[in-house]
């Protein structure tokens, strides 16, 4: 898999020899993280076939099987302060979209923040984690852990998420090649960080018209608590504005938002 990758690499493309292939490790995430510690340079790439304890956001789990998947993680150092990023987990969905449409011809959609969706069912999830200075308030490194359902037919889910999820086969109707998605992933990600900052408006603007998450009532779960409001638009920091039923425009930066209608919605 890893040489494939490699050789769907542009020749001269410099993170092509940060590539660290794994058959099977518990998390691309977690050894991203070591390998971060130890002084790997932004670039750096870590690929599972297969993760035991591959993990999303808010505690949960990102079933990772062998050989069914795309599980993927990034390390990056920018050169800058921590608040000037707080799009960066919009701007990796915006170019794992474009890299899924380019290597399938499917244009995916966003569930804010950070899930990929086909029909209303899950095809992947981005996690990332950062490392922030405490004194200086500067990334120390982000890591941007990328999931995505490859080749799973409907039985391959376990059935706690069967009804949920999808994958780019149920999606196209045929297996796709995953070192392709992987090689287009990593370009669309080079592509969207080059303009990161300089055209923020225009990866935001681009995460807007994929997001389904936008015009819809929501159900907002923070804490043990859930919030009833509707989704109106996305921030300059990539948050999502919502209207209360008094209302009142509030910004939401973190906590789980459920859409009517889509998987698990919450009443
Ligand atoms: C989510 O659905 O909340 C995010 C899922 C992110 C899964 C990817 S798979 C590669 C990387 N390693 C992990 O442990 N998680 C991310």
């Amino acid at each position: 898999m890893e040489a494939q990758i490699k050789s769907l690499l542009p020749p001269s493309f410099s993170w092509s020899d940060q590539i660290h292939f794994f058959e099977s490790i518990p998390s691309t995430n977690d050894h991203a993280k070591y390998l971060a510690a130890q002084g790997a340079p932004h670039g750096t790439i870590v690929i599972a076939d297969h993760q035991s304890g591959g993990r999303g956001r808010m505690g949960r789990s990102f079933y990772s099987p062998c050989g069914q998947g795309l599980y993927m993680s990034i390390l990056l150092r920018p050169q800058c302060h921590a608040n000037s990023l707080m799009h960066l987990t919009c701007a990796a969905a915006v170019a794992v979209c474009n890299g899924i449409f380019r290597a399938t011809n499917l244009l995916p959609e966003i569930k804010w923040t950070n899930d990929i969706v086909w029909q209303k069912k899950k095809l992947g999830g981005i996690l990332t984690e950062l490392s922030v200075n405490s004194q200086t308030g500067r990334l120390d490194y982000a890591i941007i852990g990328i999931g995505i359902n490859c080749n799973q037919a409907p039985m391959n889910f376990p059935e706690e998420i069967r009804s949920i999820a999808a994958s780019l086969s149920m999606a196209l109707g045929h297996n796709i090649n995953r070192e392709a998605l992987c090689a287009s992933v990593i370009l669309a990600l080079d592509g969207v960080l080059n303009i990161l900052t300089s055209r923020k408006d225009d990866i935001l603007g681009q995460y807007k018209a994929r997001c389904i998450t936008l015009g819809k009532d929501i159900s907002l779960l923070q804490g043990d608590s859930v919030i009833h409001a509707h989704a109106t638009d996305i921030d300059g920091d990539g948050g999502l504005i919502v209207t209360l039923p008094d209302g009142t425009v509030k910004t939401v930066t973190s906590g789980e938002v459920s859409v009517r209608g889509m998987y698990g919605y919450i009443p």
